[in-house]
């Protein structure tokens, strides 16, 4: 590997404990889509649907960590972390999803070796329970994400099953991942006759009542034995208004709010942030008081996903996933805001990263002493990087680049600001099925032949995240 000239970020003034991860999902990285009993999940059934997908592909193999799971184990030794990321396939290991449908044994017996295969070399699990592939029987059964009454309480069910099977050993629990795309995904294509009126707001709602269920269910009966945290991770991107304008500023705010806010503010603060509540109306359902209680709180840690920044011009516009508001990638005079990667919503923005961290800090982190927030997902694919060789893949500069800018705002912000981030996990441990996109954007920090037994590569930015 290339020893790198450049400085690494200074470790010394990260808090002791610190986590340093990686992470992934189930469903872009497992394949085994028919293994051993598993079902379909929506995604199964999205990629059978022509055109979906931009290259054509699916899941089905991915990169086949189903098998190949001891090397994933074995990278994330070479590479030094301390905890790995992971989710499990709902549909694995209650293969139609139900409360009352059958448990999966095989499924079951996979998760276990994988979180004894970490533990064996001294790797902390970090379990998300859902990263968006719903069993497809629920959604067949009663639409999913829009039945609140049903998906409420088949999800608990679930998560009682993951906590009495692998809370023993699993200390760092996720609810969800990103619950904002989980709406957005459904309104291109996942959902079937997906309707902005009706199932965009009840979705939301029914995940925000799901993630209060598991975690009550998680503090009443699991974490005083087995002694660990759980909590859910939200996604945003910094919104920075193009100028001083008060119409850029509510823009932004708006923007912030539509996928951070719409699940942050009740789960932080207990109730829905100023923008929503006026944009929205009586299409946002209403949490009885008892919900409110269960929601307010719910959380033991901030889980963040980021990747880049936009800058909000102050128009609006009727994209009603955006908050309706016109979003750009330059600034005033037209000038990019940051290299550009292979997804389009991507650029390489560092000192956006460390605004959106002092705002969740003011707005969120200070009202709960002693909360750390845990950066569970951060990363870069380089542009064209699937039409590289291997090794021009490894030689991944671009992506060093991202890390180090960021990892450098991340030090600045525990250092200089005082925020407690205590933990750090890049996406991803390896290439994997970007959802819409395929295989097409790389994100890992090792490279996957899927031509040749899936054979792993560690790029650069590998050992540069170690170091
Ligand atoms: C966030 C999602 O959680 C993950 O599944 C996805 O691959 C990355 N962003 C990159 O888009």
């Amino acid at each position: 590997m290339a020893i790198d000239s450049k400085p690494p970020v200074p470790q010394a003034v990260l808090p002791a404990g610190f986590i340093h991860g990686f992470a992934t999902a189930s469903y872009q990285i497992e394949g085994g889509h028919d293994a051993d009993g598993r079902k379909p999940s929506v995604w199964d059934d999205l990629c059978r649907i022509p055109g979906s997908i931009r290259d054509g592909t699916s899941g089905d193999d991915a990169i086949d960590s189903y098998h190949l799971y001891e090397q994933d184990i074995d990278l994330l030794a070479e590479y030094g972390a301390t905890h790995y990321r992971f989710s499990i396939s709902w549909s694995r290991v209650i293969p139609l999803g139900g409360r009352n449908d059958w448990v999966n044994e095989k499924g079951i017996d996979y998760y276990n070796r994988v979180i004894d295969g970490l533990l064996a070399r001294g790797i902390q699990p970090c379990v998300t329970i859902f990263h968006w592939d719903l069993p497809s029987e629920l959604e067949r059964r009663y639409g999913g994400w829009s039945c609140q009454d049903e998906v409420t309480r088949d999800f608990e069910r679930y998560s009682r099953l993951l906590f009495e099977r692998f809370g023993d050993r699993v200390k760092l629990w996720i609810t969800l991942n990103e619950p904002y795309c989980v709406g957005m995904f459904s309104s291109l294509g996942l959902k079937p006759n997906f309707s902005f009126e009706k199932d965009l707001y009840q979705i939301s709602h029914s995940l925000i009542l799901s993630h209060a269920m598991a975690v009550d269910l998680y503090r009443r009966e699991f974490q005083a034995e087995q002694g660990g945290k759980i909590g859910v991770t939200l996604n945003s991107d910094w919104c920075e208004p193009i100028d001083d304008s008060e119409q850029a500023k509510w823009c932004a705010q708006r923007r912030l709010d539509q996928a951070l806010g719409w699940y942050a503010d009740p789960i932080y603060l207990g109730r829905y942030p100023e923008t929503i509540v006026k944009e929205a109306g009586s299409r946002l359902p209403e949490f009885t008081d008892a919900q409110w209680k269960l929601i307010k709180g719910s959380s033991d840690f901030f889980g963040l996903n980021s990747y880049t920044t936009t800058v909000a011009t102050g128009k609006r516009n009727d994209l009603d996933l955006d908050g309706g508001v016109e979003t750009v990638q330059h600034d005033k005079n037209g000038k990019l805001i940051g290299n550009a990667a292979e997804c389009g919503w991507l650029k390489d923005v560092p000192w956006g990263f460390r605004k959106l961290l002092r705002y969740i800090d003011e707005r969120y982190l200070k009202q709960y002493p002693g909360m750390e927030l845990i950066v569970t997902e951060q990363g870069f694919c380089v542009k064209g990087e699937n039409n590289m060789s291997i090794e021009e893949a490894c030689n991944d500069e671009q992506r060093e680049t991202y890390y180090r800018g960021y990892l450098n705002e991340v030090v600045g912000a525990v250092q200089d600001d005082g925020i407690p981030v205590m933990g750090y996990f890049a996406w991803s441990l390896a290439d994997n099925m970007e959802w819409l996109e395929g295989y097409i954007p790389r994100f890992g920090v090792t490279a996957v032949d899927r031509d040749n037994g899936y054979k792993r590569y560690p790029k650069n930015s590998s050992a540069f995240i170690k170091r």
